[in-house]
């Protein structure tokens, strides 16, 4: 049987992904006793950029599931010496029971899935990052109910996790705006796979016009890893999520950013550590979101 990666969005349908979230949200209220469902299973975890939730989140998931972590960055694997991804993905589906990685290249996690035996997650490529936007989904529903039919507002980079908000509002049917500059928008393919799917998102130019009405309002930093700085910062300012912006929100309307945080570029502190902010719920729910991952993946 092949094994169940979780890969990215566009790649499931709607029922499955709400299976997923649901894993998650029942065992944050600790319902479904599947408190030992992972006993004696290991986790890879092949960190090539820098993280601290993904990894803190994944490691500590899979140990109250019963299972363990091993933590790999190309320092000190053969990886950093130019072993294959292939041969990789082939030696530890014969060690661990899933693979989760953080690279650059989208290219490197399919070829990691390809050929891997066992499930294979992706912790963040260049071009997405599911993983924080079933936490992101899981933290607007906690706050505000069903998702489906809601306004959502990214204002920024459109960056990888802007392209994983894109796959999710094709699949629970919210309308995306994004307000984002000349020169940074999400992919081509991303919006093509949008259109396709029919889904409901809109590129603005105009911050306000985005924002106007949201229930949720995100951003993410200027400068992604791996990404040149340029003149990234003059292009991003207007775009910034501040107070001004925000009251042209909904009242009740959530902040959201999957962190780290650059208080004074993407988001100003009064609206990062003010009311409307969600995003320490948003960092703890990577964990029980991963854990839904995890146990769709592994049982
Ligand atoms: N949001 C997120 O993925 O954080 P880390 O880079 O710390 O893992
Ligand atoms: N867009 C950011 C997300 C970090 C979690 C990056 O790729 O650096």
């Amino acid at each position: 049987m092949a094994p169940r990666h979780f890969l990215d969005l566009d790649r499931f349908d709607a029922a499955t992904i709400r299976q997923v979230l649901k894993l998650g949200a029942d065992l944050k209220a600790d319902r479904g006793g599947s408190r030992n469902a992972l006993a004696g299973k290991t986790l890879a975890m092949v960190f090539e950029k820098p993280s601290t939730r993904t990894r803190v989140s994944f490691q500590v998931g899979i140990s109250q599931l019963g299972g363990s972590a091993i933590v790999m960055s190309p320092q000190d694997t053969q990886i950093g010496r130019g072993e294959s991804i292939a041969d990789t993905a082939r030696v530890l589906s014969r060690y661990v029971d899933a693979i989760m990685i953080r690279t650059n290249a989208a290219s490197k996690l399919d070829e990691l899935a390809a050929h891997a035996t066992v499930p294979v997650i992706n912790g963040l490529t260049d071009d997405s990052h599911p993983c924080q936007i079933m936490a992101d989904v899981m933290t607007y529903e906690e706050r505000k109910g069903s998702i489906e039919g809601a306004t959502v507002a990214w204002c920024g980079d459109g960056n990888n996790v802007a392209a994983s908000w894109i796959h999710a509002a094709g699949l629970f049917g919210f309308d995306l705006r994004l307000a984002v500059p000349n020169g940074l928008e999400p992919k081509p393919s991303v919006m093509a796979w949008a259109a396709s799917r029919k889904a409901r998102v809109r590129i603005e130019r105009d911050p306000i016009a985005a924002v106007a009405g949201a229930d949720c309002v995100i951003t993410d930093t200027w400068v992604s890893m791996g990404d040149d700085a340029g003149n990234r910062h003059n292009l991003l300012q207007p775009f910034q999520v501040n107070a001004r912006l925000m009251a042209k929100a909904k009242r009740d309307a959530i902040f959201l950013h999957c962190l780290p945080a650059h208080r004074g570029e993407e988001v100003t502190a009064d609206v990062i550590d003010g009311p409307q902010s969600a995003v320490w719920d948003e960092a703890e729910n990577r964990l029980h979101a991963q854990k839904g991952i995890l146990l769709w993946c592994m049982r």
